[in-house]
Order: structure tokens, then sequence, then C-alpha cells
């Protein structure tokens, strides 16, 4: 079956960024002049997918906004000739997109529960927004290919600092089954660098079978007490074979606030009308220290 759906969990209280997102969905934080849910959307878009479900919290109202026609800022932009932003700003309100809420923050496991109904009886993506990846072949089309190889659920997965791995997903791999796909002998949440089985993390793009849903739904909390989406995972793992896919381009951790001026500065760096200016600053603000 073809994987046409995707769900973005951001419902996330983002409490590394407060006081920004007390009002706002950390999703909403802008990588200069974009906000990192749109790099997320048009990850899925060119990827494939058709239809996006955005399980939000509380703070729902930008992010639908974002993504809905303002027929105001249309017209001010027509009359004054910007047609090429006029062109981005329009392009915004033809993705079909979905929005449901997660009531308390439970837990990612719960947060893609929420999905039930949306995904149906259908293989899906889940796309965290914390995470934008960069590769000639977009990461969710990459899972995707090796679904259509293998009608199995794949997790994307990177090579982390060993101390790091209790912040993550860690896998541990069996066997390679084909180049960069390996088998799973077990999924392990936040794990302390001591026991992690292994280096390789998950990182936010998963392919799921609809499986999931029923596991998700007797899931009982795990680490930090939340419902874990690893843990359930874990048990599809012991009834259907659940692939991890290294992921080899580049990886950007917006979740936490260095990797989000690393980002800022990365993406700056890629923008023509930005990249001489941003260049010399960089080097003056290094010199002065
Ligand atoms: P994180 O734990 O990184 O996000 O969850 P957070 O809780 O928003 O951030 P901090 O740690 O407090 O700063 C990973 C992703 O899962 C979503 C978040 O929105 C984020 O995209 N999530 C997490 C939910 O949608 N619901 C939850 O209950 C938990």
């Amino acid at each position: 079956m073809k994987v046409r759906k995707a769900v973005i969990p951001a419902a996330g209280l983002g409490t590394r960024f407060l006081p920004a997102t007390k009002a706002m969905p950390k999703e909403m934080l802008p990588i200069v002049n974009k906000p990192t849910i749109q790099f997320i959307v048009e990850e899925a878009i060119n990827s494939g997918i058709e239809d996006i479900l955005i399980v939000t919290g509380r703070s729902k109202r930008p992010i639908e906004n974002h993504f809905d026609a303002n027929e105001e800022l249309e017209a001010a932009l027509e009359a004054k000739g910007k047609e090429e932003l006029l062109a981005t700003v329009k392009d915004l309100n033809k993705i079909n997109l979905f929005f449901t809420r997660q009531s308390y923050p439970k837990g990612l496991g719960h947060a893609v529960l929420q999905a039930k109904n949306f995904v149906g009886n259908e293989p899906f993506v889940v796309m965290l927004g914390d995470d934008l990846m960069v590769d000639q072949i977009p990461l969710t089309k990459q899972l995707m290919n090796n679904y259509e190889q293998t009608h199995a659920s794949t997790l994307a997965v990177m090579p982390v600092p060993k101390e790091e791995t209790s912040k993550y997903g860690v896998i541990d791999p069996e066997r390679e089954f084909s180049e960069g796909v390996y088998n799973v002998r077990r999924f392990v949440e936040k794990p302390q660098p001591e026991v992690a089985p292994s280096n390789l993390a998950i990182i936010g793009r998963y392919l799921l079978t609809p499986e999931i849903f029923s596991l998700l739904e007797t899931q009982e909390p795990g680490a930090g007490n939340e419902i874990q989406l690893t843990d359930a995972i874990d048990r599809l793992n012991q009834i259907q074979r659940v692939f991890a896919l290294e992921f080899n381009g580049k990886r950007y951790d917006v979740g936490n606030k260095f990797g989000y001026m690393q980002t800022i500065i990365e993406y700056g760096l890629t923008l023509p009308e930005m990249k001489k200016n941003l260049i010399q600053f960089i080097k003056e603000t290094a010199q002065n220290l």
C-alpha cells in the first residue's frame, strides 16, 4: 500500500524555549524567515505525502493561521506588485492539512495515538518538528523507498556521541539487512550511556504500520512517566519486522537552544542575499572576543 499520510506531533510543552513557547508552539520558532514546521511540511510534500495531520496542544492557532489564506496580506502584496512574496504566501494555503488536539502532553506515543482515525489502516510517517533533515533525497522519501521494498516499519537512526544516548531512543542493531538498513533486536528509550545497546539514536522520522495504534492504546508510561513511542515500537518489533535506516545527510537539532542557533547561522549562510555579510559579521565578532 502506498504511503500517503504524515503525522506531525506539535503538542509538547517546549520547556527548553520558555518563555518564547508560552503562547506559541516551538514548531513556529523561525529559522530566519521560515517557521521550523514549514521545513517539515515541505519535506513531506517533496517526498510525495498527500495529507498531513498536525497534533497540537493548547496553542494551535499560530500553526493553523500560518497555513491558511490571509486575504488582507495577499491584497497588499498584490497592490505593491510583490509577486514573489505573494506566491510564497499563497503556496502555503494549497497543502492538505488537518488538525487535532492532544488534550494533555502525556508523551510522544500518546500524541501519535491521536492520529488513529486520520490514519486508518494505512502505513504512515511521523515527522518531528525538532529535527530538520537535509539530504539529496528527503529522509522521509528514503524511509518510503525502504517500505516499498520491505512493507515494514522503518525508523531513521544516526550515530550520536555515546554520552548523549540518554536524550534519545537507541537501537540494538542485529545485522545489516541491506546497505545502511538494520534488523533490530531492541528499541530502548533514553538509556544511560553505560547500558545503551549502541550509539545509533532514533532521529525524528518514523514510517509505521497501523498496527502501532493498538499497541499505543495499551502502552504503559515509560521514561519520564510519558507514553513513549519507542516502547510501543519495541513491542511492534516483536510481532512484525521493524527496520532502522541510517541517515547519512545533515541533521539540525532545533529542539535545543544551541542547535537552534547553529541551524539559523547555517541556514543564513545558504541565503545568497545574506551570506557575504553574515561571514563578515561572524569573523569580526569572533576577532573581538
Ligand atoms: P520533546 O520532548 O522534544 O518536546 O518531544 P517538548 O516536550 O515540546 O520539549 P521540551 O523538552 O519541553 O523542551 C518531541 C516531539 O514530540 C512532541 C513535541 O511537540 C515534539 O515535537 N510531543 C511531545 C507531543 O506532541 N506531545 C507530547 O506529549 C510530547
